[in-house]
């Protein structure tokens, strides 16, 4: 059985908020198509996950804020600098899209969902639509990007 892997790294909330509506617009199509599709949807927060753990995935959604400079959240920091500079694992198994948040107000833009989207393809992750970057104003995006995530998602699925 598929699984969608919903993995969030966030310092305020915002990016888990996202994920828990991910995961439940997921389980609520589960829910809709009865024994038609089955796949299996998993949160996890980025501080309980290793860069090694991406190799077992077949599909994930990622969102990741980013803070200070450019930086990653702080509970995500680890995640994120492991996976800056890894050589490993393959992610060729792997589809995967980034959801990024930040504020335009800061100079580097969603920097550390942009850093995290170039390891993971550069690891060779097949990215299933282009990274979205997210403002302050994510509440009003969040309702497209998410129509169109289950959409290229949905056949990945069975
Ligand atoms: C102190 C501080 C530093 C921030 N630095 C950045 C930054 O460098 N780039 C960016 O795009 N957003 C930056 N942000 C904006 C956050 O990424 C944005 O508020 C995001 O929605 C927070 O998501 P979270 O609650 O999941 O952590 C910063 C926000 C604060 C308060």
């Amino acid at each position: 059985m598929a699984t969608l892997n919903v993995l969030f790294g966030t310092e305020s909330g915002n990016s888990e908020k996202l994920a828990q509506s991910i995961e439940l617009t997921g389980k609520e199509i589960l829910a809709k198509a009865g024994d038609a599709v089955k796949f299996e949807v998993v949160r996890k927060n980025l501080k309980d996950v290793k860069v090694d753990d991406l190799g077992s995935m077949d599909n994930a959604v990622i969102v990741i804020s980013t803070w200070g400079e450019g930086d990653p959240p702080a509970s995500a920091e680890k995640f994120c600098l492991d996976i800056y500079k890894a050589s490993s694992p393959d992610l060729s198994a792997l589809n995967y899209t980034v959801l990024a948040m930040g504020d335009t107000g800061y100079e580097d833009f969603c920097g550390c969902g942009r850093r995290v989207d170039e390891a993971i393809a550069k690891l060779g992750g097949k990215q299933i639509m282009d990274r979205k970057d997210m403002d302050l104003d994510y509440a009003a995006h969040f309702e497209k990007w998410s129509v169109e995530f289950f959409t290229k998602m949905a056949p990945l699925l069975k």
